[in-house]
């Protein structure tokens, strides 16, 4: 019989055993290098990457950003352009020239809101050496500072007012990009998630508000140090500024000169990615997860219609939100985000989004990360990543979080995948249909629900799924970011890891186990798809890598081939 599993298996490769090597793994007949790091110049007339400081702020600003995460790519006359969220950063590599990596002066601040937002780069295989290409007039950062327009119900409402933009119209910069989209449009989308961890207050008195705490917004920030150099940073002189972070901004990536646009109408919370459908009836539906324990998973379904080779750029303007309900029967519902059934206006639906789903009794979740969508059928999927807290600590300011439905386990530090079937194959039908694709687990230390469903064994286990990207051939890969401690609950797991899986056997073998501390994020193919990119993301984030070039560890995307130069995905 395992012969013959063995044939009818669609993962024609030798799985990965895990690791806790400082380095890349991926199977026989494979091969990766890295295609761009941290700090790595996208201009010649740019500083070379300095290890001994991690650079300046004006080096930074023309430099590949920290922090790796969701990407996609681009093809336009040949030419491939790939933007890549930088997420957040490694205090102690970027400020290298700093006590504890905390930023000191106007100047430090200035390369850590740079190392933040999205960089677009042309790239190109040379001799069979994927690189940026260097001066290429699509090359662009994206940061902390670049002017975006704010579109949808949110624009000029008055509680997106603020001192620098008395109009509400445009905001400053987009930080801590997460997860990514895709339009067939051909514009990015990248998702705006810890949004709240910059800003800080210098009065510790201030009164924070009720929806303040929803969005984890406190008098501290997480050691950025932003409002040192920048006043909208400090919540006791501007403290409407974090309502205009929270959203999916959509950039058109062969337009470097071309405003990005925050899209409020996909509603505001810790936006992880936004996987986008075109539904049979012409409709455009992004779903999307809300990353925070407790709460909830999103679907938007444009007002108007997608048209093949018409305008479509501004279908994210308008439509509607809908939260999700799972029901014990492997049934559930989209709620939509009404006036009528939240007893909000429009704008502030679409500002305090977190309110509004709670308000309609939507299903508290295991921390929702990445949907992918089946390119074979209407089936998405969605990563519930772990929820420590659940009978440990109360939900801050949201939700009771019990344990039912996709989100079974009281104590959940493995995760699962949940996976749905809109009604009549209808991405924007009320109803759908939803089971769990895995549970995560450990069967050489558990024997019951913790030891995962029956597709996880010994030689496959993992924890803490958060990347999901189908590929063409309708195979779903698994990235994890989770306890990569190798002991314990987690004994025999090793590094974090990328897997793929057959959605219609339930088979998932292990691909690639990356270096020493890091996550595995993001996902993207060449136009070809004999090259696969993938986000090693804060490789040595506690201090004990060296990877990739056995000096300071660098966050940066890598490219996979096979030897053979085939097809991958
Ligand atoms: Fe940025 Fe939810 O991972
Ligand atoms: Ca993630
Ligand atoms: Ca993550």
């Amino acid at each position: 019989l395992a012969g013959e599993e063995m044939k009818m298996s669609r993962l024609a490769f030798e799985m990965v055993k895990a690791n806790a090597l400082d380095t890349v793994t991926v199977p026989k007949g494979y091969n990766w290098q890295v295609l761009a790091s941290w700090g790595e110049p996208l201009f010649s007339n740019a500083p070379a990457f300095d290890p001994a400081t991690g650079g300046t702020g004006a080096s930074q600003e023309m430099a590949f950003g920290d922090h790796n995460d969701g990407m996609a790519l681009f093809t336009h006359n040949g030419r491939q352009i790939l933007c890549v969220n930088n997420e957040y950063t490694n205090a102690t590599t970027l400020h290298a020239n700093r006590a504890d990596g905390k930023p000191i002066n106007a100047d430090d601040v200035r390369k850590n809101k740079a190392a933040h937002g999205v960089s677009v780069v042309e790239i190109a295989r040379k001799d069979g050496k994927w690189g940026i290409v260097k001066d290429s007039e699509f090359n662009r950062r994206i940061t902390a500072d670049t002017e975006m327009d704010i579109t949808g119900p949110a624009r000029g409402h008055d509680l997106m007012k603020t001192k620098a933009d008395p109009k509400g119209v445009v905001a400053k910069g987009t930080w801590n990009n997460c997860g990514n989209g895709q339009t067939p449009w051909g514009t990015y989308l990248t998702c705006e998630e810890n949004f709240n961890g910059y800003f800080s207050s210098s009065n510790k008195n201030l009164a924070l508000t009720p929806q303040m705490k929803r969005y984890g917004i406190s008098h501290d920030d997480r050691g950025y140090n932003w409002a040192l150099a920048d006043a909208r940073f400090d919540l006791s002189k501007d403290p409407q500024e974090p309502n205009r972070f929270g959203y999916i901004v959509e950039i058109d990536p062969l337009n470097p000169t071309a405003r990005p646009k925050k899209r409020t109408a996909l509603g505001r919370f810790k936006h992880e990615n936004a996987e986008v459908e075109v539904a049979a009836n012409g409709h455009v539906v992004v779903y999307l997860g809300d990353d925070e324990r407790g709460e909830f998973l999103y679907r938007f379904v444009s007002k108007n219609k997608y048209v093949v080779g018409g305008d479509n750029t501004d279908l994210l303007e308008e439509g509607t939100l809908y939260v999700a309900k799972f029901n014990e029967n492997n049934t559930g519902h989209w709620i939509a985000l009404t006036p009528e059934a939240t007893g909000m206006t429009a704008p502030e639906i679409a500002i305090y989004t977190r309110e509004a789903a709670s308000k309609v009794g939507a299903t508290t979740m295991d921390r929702p990360e990445w949907v992918a969508s089946n390119p074979n059928k209407a089936e998405v999927y969605c990563a519930l990543t772990n929820n420590k807290n659940r009978g440990v600590k109360p939900n801050a300011g949201g939700d009771e979080t019990p344990a039912v439905g996709p989100n079974p386990r009281v104590k959940n530090n493995y995760g699962q995948i949940v996976r749905w079937q809109p009604a009549n194959q209808d991405h924007t039908a009320e109803k759908f249909s939803w089971d769990l694709f895995v549970l995560a687990g450990n069967p050489a230390v558990y024997d019951d629900a913790y030891a995962g469903s029956k597709n996880v064994n010994k030689d496959n286990m993992f924890n803490s799924p958060d990347g999901l990207k189908f590929d063409k051939k309708g195979m779903l890969w698994i990235q994890t970011d989770g306890n990569y401690s190798n002991e314990k609950d987690f004994a025999g797991q090793g590094n974090n890891q990328m897997l793929v899986a057959d959605p219609e056997t339930g088979e998932i073998k292990r691909f690639l186990v990356g270096p020493k501390e890091c996550e595995i994020t993001g996902a993207a193919w060449s136009a070809d798809r004999t090259t696969m990119f993938v986000s090693i993301q804060h490789p040595g984030e506690k201090g004990d890598s060296v990877w990739p070039n056995g000096g300071v560890p660098r966050s940066s995307v890598i490219a996979i081939s096979r030897d053979d130069g085939e097809m991958i995905g």
